[in-house]
């Protein structure tokens, strides 16, 4: 179990819904300020809201990752806020349409989610990265996909953006190893959250079919390993896609 002694600064983008907001409320529970972040901004102040109902910290921001100047802004707005931000959760992803095959995508569809699952990803790094230099420490990680590690049929965009993000933590890890910056990925198989119930019953059942344990994670499962990740303690891997997938990933 990870703790974290105060201050230890987490800021989690996608804070509104499902396992970011998850991984918050039990990040707080654990010691952490939590920065909420969301393009849904009413979710992330409600996440933040019950934080601070309960005794924990945090605050709340609206921010879009992949628009490229109000989310450098919103970064700043966070570090200054923190003073050191020791943590970035980003937890910001969708699938675009699915249960499709190749020649059916939209390219524009495509397009959007490329945006969101890979190209904000590294705004979001880049976001925080010199502040991560400047303190000689950091910790982030980006929610991944067993999709991107194995390929889901019927989700060509999805699959190929988490399978761009693994390639982009491997490279970004290596880049920062000296740094006493970690940069990870997260690959869970099917966690039950407003992303999954959006999804094509089709689907989920396909996907739900190839874990071996038989059943979906759970919130807290996830949660669980986000905060061991981006604590302290997980100090000797990096560029690494951790696996949460009731045993589906092979390597
Ligand atoms: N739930 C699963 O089974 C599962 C499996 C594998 C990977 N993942 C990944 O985990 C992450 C979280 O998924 P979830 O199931 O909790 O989804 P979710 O839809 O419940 O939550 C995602 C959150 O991201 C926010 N978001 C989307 N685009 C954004 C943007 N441009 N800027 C800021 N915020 C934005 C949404 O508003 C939402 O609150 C995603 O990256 C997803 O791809 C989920």
């Amino acid at each position: 179990m990870s703790t974290f002694s105060t201050p230890y600064a987490i800021a989690v983008v996608g804070a509104a819904s499902g396992i970011g907001q998850a991984a918050a409320a039990l990040m707080a529970r654990r010691g952490a300020k939590i920065i909420c972040l969301d393009r849904n901004g009413q979710g992330a102040r409600a996440t933040a809201d019950e934080i601070l109902a309960t005794g924990g910290e945090a605050s709340a921001y609206p921010i879009d990752i992949t628009d490229r100047i109000s989310n450098s802004a919103v970064w700043d707005s966070v570090i200054r806020e923190t003073g050191q931000l020791h943590a970035v959760v980003n937890c910001a992803g969708i699938t675009g349409q699915t249960n499709l095959k190749a020649h059916q995508v939209d390219p524009d569809d495509f397009d959007v989610v490329y945006k969101i699952n890979m190209l904000g990803a590294l705004l979001v790094s880049q976001a925080v990265l010199p502040h991560m230099l400047s303190k000689n420490y950091g910790r982030i990680l980006h929610l991944a996909s067993i999709a991107g590690k194995e390929g889901n049929a019927g989700m060509t965009a999805y699959s190929a953006t988490k399978a761009g993000l693994i390639g982009m933590v491997k490279s970004m890890g290596k880049d920062y190893a000296e740094t006493g910056i970690t940069i990870n990925s997260l690959a869970p198989a099917v966690i039950r959250t407003p992303m999954v119930a959006a999804m094509p019953d089709a689907q989920v059942t396909y996907m739900t079919d190839k874990i071996p344990m038989k059943r979906c994670g759970e919130l807290d499962e996830a949660a669980e390993m986000i905060s061991w990740i981006v604590s302290p303690a997980c100090s000797f891997t990096t560029g690494f896609t951790f696996d949460l997938s009731g045993g589906r990933a092979t390597y």
